[in-house]
């Protein structure tokens, strides 16, 4: 998953693919239009930090629309240098860069869709053990399985399903939400994605994983298909950064569906500012508020996770349904 999506000249977020839009393999929630950005923008602002650290930003949509709204000291992480190029000409100068985490972070950090585009490690739980899921090279790329062990094995142990079961355990994403809140001294994380609490994660019914490619706006469950040429993710265990947030000493803020969060931080008043008369203008965000918010596309899968540290008082995105006590 490391090498078909980050090698440098080859992965697929290291590569000159498309990625992104109508053109390219997946839309995310900033890239459909204004909307989201304006709304996550009354969350923002309410903070009162004027400081922002977004980790991945893509093409760099929802920088544009939280500047459009608010005047921020805006800095962006950003993996991909194809990425981190466009990301330039368009933002320009109102941004800045960084090349790794800073020492320590103050204000509000957002990571839209990233933590489902690190790595994960395969796992398989069969009658004779618990075993690791890896690649191997004959007549093409195939799944191969061994013993799993050490900390992979541990956290596997723990994890009750029926046998036989595959899935995915997000090893990197624990250690990367651990450093991030690590070098919290004030502020909020907010991590939005598509997945779900544990016991959900790792349902019964959920036998095959999560693991997913997202080819020209077809997804499947191939990653052998194209390797390096599309999106690879696994959805997001968010009690597990949840806890790996409280284990460097973060409070957990609110865990909320996209479609309460949007409404607690006020979608309705962002579209109500659109002009009802013109249905030129208003058709599109009608068509985006939509996808944003209906349990059929982005509104019930895609959750917001809220860590922090300093604050007093509940965040708005989190005011009605939070649904903190499930992870
Ligand atoms: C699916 S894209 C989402 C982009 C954008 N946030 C959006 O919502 O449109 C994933 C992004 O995360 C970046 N990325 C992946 N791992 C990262 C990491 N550890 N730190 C920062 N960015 C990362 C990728 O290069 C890409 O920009």
């Amino acid at each position: 998953m490391e090498l078909v999506l980050y090698e440098p000249g080859l992965g697929y977020y290291a590569g000159r693919a498309r990625k992104f839009g109508a053109e390219g393999d997946f839309v995310t929630a900033p890239e459909l239009g204004s909307l989201f950005g304006r709304t996550l923008a009354r969350q923002v602002k309410s903070l009162s930090f004027g400081k922002i650290l977004e980790l991945g930003a893509g093409t760099g949509a929802l920088a544009e629309s939280l500047l459009a709204r608010a005047d921020l000291d805006y800095t962006i992480l950003e993996t991909s240098a194809d990425l981190r190029e466009r990301q330039r000409s368009r933002l320009g100068e109102r941004v800045s860069w960084l090349e790794q985490l800073p020492e320590r972070i103050r204000g509000v950090v957002i990571a839209n869709e990233v933590v489902d585009a690190i790595p994960v490690h395969a796992v398989a739980w069969r009658p004779q053990g618990i075993m690791e899921r890896g690649v191997a090279f004959s007549n093409g790329l195939q799944w191969q399985e061994r013993p799993a062990e050490g900390q992979l094995l541990e956290e596997a142990k723990a994890i009750a399903v029926p046998v036989p079961y595959e899935s995915e355990i997000g090893l990197i994403a624990r250690a990367w939400m651990h450093a991030l809140a690590e070098r919290l001294e004030e502020g909020v994380i907010f991590v939005i994605d598509y997945g779900f609490p544990r016991h959900e994660y790792y349902h019964p019914q959920r036998a095959a994983g999560t693991l997913m490619c997202h080819y020209r706006h077809q997804a499947h469950a191939d990653p052998f298909a194209h390797p390096g040429e599309e999106d690879l993710t696994a959805h997001v265990d968010f009690s597990a950064l949840a806890e790996a947030a409280a284990g460097a000493g973060l409070d957990v803020l609110g865990y909320a569906t996209q479609a309460q969060f949007l409404v607690n931080c006020g979608i309705t008043e962002v579209l109500g500012e659109a002009n009802l008369d013109n249905a030129l203008h208003y058709a599109p965000l009608a068509a985006e508020a939509q996808k944003l918010l209906s349990p059929a596309e982005m509104g019930e899968l895609f959750k917001v996770l809220a860590v922090g540290k300093g604050m007093s008082g509940p965040l708005l995105g989190f005011t009605r349904g939070d649904r903190t006590a499930s992870l």
